[in-house]
């Protein structure tokens, strides 16, 4: 619907989709990773024959060395190997796979209020109820997941609650990094909670690799040393080719069977082809210089992008937004009477000025803590830096007007 209004007005500066920058797609990258499975005889039939359905093994091995070097876990653990490693279709497919298996309709999923809300049109197609819980500018707060808990526990409902799920790095949409000492926070409350049935996490790492500030956290993952109680989704769609549909997850030991069973009977696997260039991408060193590009560009975009909040929506009362570090969003909030949505009166004052926004509604569990109506994602991923800036501007001169008549 957003996207539909979008290519109906070219001319509109759209801060809304959450797409990765057309102009950066490694275009000669993949090409010459395709050459050189092409080249090989034995290679490019394998390629085009089923795979397995968990995946490609050196891919999997690849995206397992990577994570452990990551989380500065020593290659030779044997906490963790490829057997529970599973390539998807996207992280998506990875999201809606685990949901599917391990959760039933009725069931509770623990959300930060916002959260990713193609997520929670998932949950919602699978009857899972996402409730919501506070956060603030450094993610999902772990008392506010400890009442909730405690409220769902009082009201007889702690045997539906299947897991949190979170985005642990720059989230989608709020931008937010959530800090090690909240992911041990989650992690304990997963455990200690875990009185009736295990309550999973899910931690989605979409965003890991788009890091323009600070250092790199160990993930949420890496704490949990069982690996009994969190689930890790990855993807590659940020930061190499969305086209690919290239994702990944590592699971507890005991979802892999019935999970693997499940895409099984779903697809097959994912595309056997796409998984090839995926590893050669990786082992050739492109992945690595890509990334690096890939930092450049959209540090550039992410600055501009807060500086033209700082510049244009500074000076509005009661006007402020999250400092992004990384990924692809800013989270604006707006005083409390402004309704961003689309039947509000900003939405269509920001198109007429020439912008379009992703209003913030969307991104909140329809259950727990409140809808705030006055928060917008801006996505600065596809637009040049000169339309990041203007796109701003115009937002600001809708709000503006609209603080004025109000
Ligand atoms: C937080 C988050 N998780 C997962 C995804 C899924 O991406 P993909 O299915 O392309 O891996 C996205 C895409 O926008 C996202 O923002």
């Amino acid at each position: 619907m957003l996207m539909a209004h979008a290519l109906s007005r070219p001319d509109l500066v759209s801060l809304a989709a959450g797409f990765v920058d057309q102009a950066t797609l490694p275009a000669d990258f993949t090409r010459e990773a395709f050459d050189a499975i092409g080249a090989d005889p034995d290679e490019i039939r394998v390629a085009l024959q089923y795979g397995t359905t968990i995946g490609y093994p050196p891919l999997r091995r690849l995206i397992l060395q990577r994570l452990l070097e990551a989380d500065g876990i020593p290659l030779d653990t044997n906490r963790v190997s490829i057997d529970r490693i599973i390539i998807t279709a996207g992280s998506n497919q990875l999201l809606f796979l685990v949901g599917d298996t391990a959760f039933d309709p009725g069931d509770i999923m623990i959300c930060g209020a916002p959260s990713y809300f193609v997520y929670l049109g998932s949950l919602q197609n699978l009857g899972v109820r996402a409730v919501g819980v506070d956060v603030d500018e450094n993610g999902i707060l772990p008392e506010a997941v400890e009442a909730r808990l405690a409220e769902l526990d009082s009201a007889g409902q702690l045997d539906r609650v299947g897991g949190i799920y979170v985005t642990t790095y720059y989230d989608n949409p709020a931008g937010t990094t959530l800090p090690s000492d909240r992911r041990s926070a989650l992690l304990d409350i997963a455990r200690r909670w875990s009185k009736r049935r295990r309550i999973l996490i899910i931690e989605d790492a979409a965003y890991r690799e788009l890091r323009y500030e600070g250092e790199d956290l160990p993930s949420l993952w890496s704490l949990d040393e069982t690996g009994a109680h969190t689930v890790l989704a990855g993807t590659f769609s940020k930061t190499f080719s969305p086209g690919l549909r290239v994702g990944w997850g590592v699971l507890p030991e005991d979802l892999v069977g019935p999970i693997v069973a499940h895409k099984g009977n779903v697809d097959f696997g994912s595309p056997n082809l796409n998984q090839h260039v995926m590893a050669t991408v990786l082992a050739r060193g492109y992945y690595d210089r890509h990334l690096a590009l890939l930092v450049d560009t959209y540090r550039e975009k992410c600055n501009t992008a807060l500086a033209a909040c700082e510049e244009y929506l500074g000076p509005l009362q009661g006007v402020r937004w999250y400092h992004s570090t990384g990924g692809l969003y800013v989270w604006v909030q707006l005083p409390e009477h402004i309704d961003t949505a689309m039947g509000g009166p900003l939405f269509g004052r920001a198109i007429d000025h020439g912008m379009l926004y992703v209003p913030g509604e969307h991104c909140y569990p329809s259950e727990g803590a409140p809808v705030r109506k006055n928060m917008i994602r801006l996505s600065f991923g596809v637009p040049s830096l000169d339309a990041i800036r203007r796109g701003i501007r115009m937002l600001a001169d809708a709000i503006e007007e609209l603080l004025e008549e109000l």
